[in-house]
This record gives structure tokens, sequence and C-alpha cells, in this order.
């Protein structure tokens, strides 16, 4: 989509926080755009600093798989992105300012994007995108509507390769998320593609 590749060449030269000096690559993001699908994470971690493609680390890996159960991959139907698009050094959080300072890249995407469901993967997307006191470990899974789009988060897969104790959770949010795909993005699973349907 030229629109959003206009985007992506600008932001490829920002240097608007210090997370220009550590960075390797700007990870803008990828997937297929215009189906109403977007992930959005929290910033790139080594790998994606290193390839400039997201959640490409053990974190993406463990993503893709659970999300190929529900029918959902970014070659397919779905867009992936982060909050910051530049790696935090030691993949600390990324600071406010630096949040704040990479907020109008993706207002940018999503502008364009136009998501109908936006997933906060993570905490940190969910405090900035959805409520800043939001609390992922009570509230992961419930929907929002904002600004005429359904949110919801789930659990970083990186927390569910730290604590597995957590995936079963995160099952039933897929499962919901999946239901709520098929609902405000009629066709866009592929029901033989499906490992695990409602
Ligand atoms: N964690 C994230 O939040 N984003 C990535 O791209 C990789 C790991």
């Amino acid at each position: 989509m030229a629109e959003l590749e206009a985007i992506r060449q600008r932001c490829l030269g920002c240097s608007g926080c210090g997370l220009k000096d550590t960075r390797h690559n700007v990870v803008f993001g990828e997937g297929v755009p215009g189906t109403g699908l977007v992930f959005i994470g929290e910033g790139p971690g080594e790998q994606e600093d290193m390839t400039g493609r997201p959640f490409v680390g053990p974190a993406g890996q463990l993503l893709d798989d659970m999300l190929s159960l529900i029918g959902l991959s970014r070659e397919k139907n779905f867009y992936i992105c982060n909050m910051v698009k530049c790696r935090p050094p030691k993949n600390r959080d990324p600071r406010p300012e630096e949040l704040a300072s990479c907020m109008p890249w993706l207002r940018e995407q999503l502008e364009v994007l136009d998501p109908k469901i936006i997933v906060c993967l993570g905490r940190i997307s969910a405090q900035a995108l959805i409520r800043e006191d939001y609390r992922i470990t009570r509230e992961h899974g419930t929907w929002v509507q904002k600004d005429g789009v359904s949110m919801t988060a789930i659990y970083h897969p990186s927390a569910l390769l730290r604590d597995p104790f957590r995936r079963p959770e995160t099952f039933v949010d897929l499962k919901n998320i999946q239901r709520r795909v098929m609902e405000l993005c009629p066709g866009l699973i592929d029901p033989d593609s499906l490992r695990y349907s409602s």
C-alpha cells in the first residue's frame, strides 16, 4: 500500500528520541494492511532490531503459532507493529517520552490501516491505547469500543514464554478474538485454515 510505504520511508529516518542512537533498524511494521485487524506490541527486541521486522524472535514465533490456531497469519490477514519503532536497550520498557515521541507514527499508520479491531499485546500498549491504568492481569480479553474501534488486550507473548501457566487464559482470549473477527471482518478467516474453531 503506497500510503503506508510513504509513511515507512519517512519513519526510517526518524530521529525523534534517544533510541535512534542505539538502534540498528527502525521496525515499522508488516503484514496485510486494510483487513480491519491490527496487533500492536511494545517495542522491538534484539532480533527485530537486527532484521527490521516486528515479532520475529522467540516471542514472535510463539505469537505466530498461537494465531495460526485461530486462522490468523501476518501473511494473509492482519498487520502487526509496535508502540515504539526502535529497540529500547536491553529490552527495558519504553520510557514515557519515547512512547510520546513515537505515537505520531502509530497514529499515521492507524489512519491508513483504519482497523475495526485492535489487539494490544501486553500492558504497555494496552495502557497507551486503551486506558492509562489498564490492568492486564484483570482485564485481558475484555473489549472496549474506542473511536469506533473494538479494542482488547492479551498477555504479551514474552510473558507467556516466561510463564506458560498463563497460556490457557490466552487461548480463551484468542477464541474470543476469533469470534469478534468473524463478526466484524466477515470472510477474513479462511475456515479451511482453522486448527481451532469455536
Ligand atoms: N516484543 C514486542 O513487543 N515487539 C516485538 O516486535 C518483539 C518483541
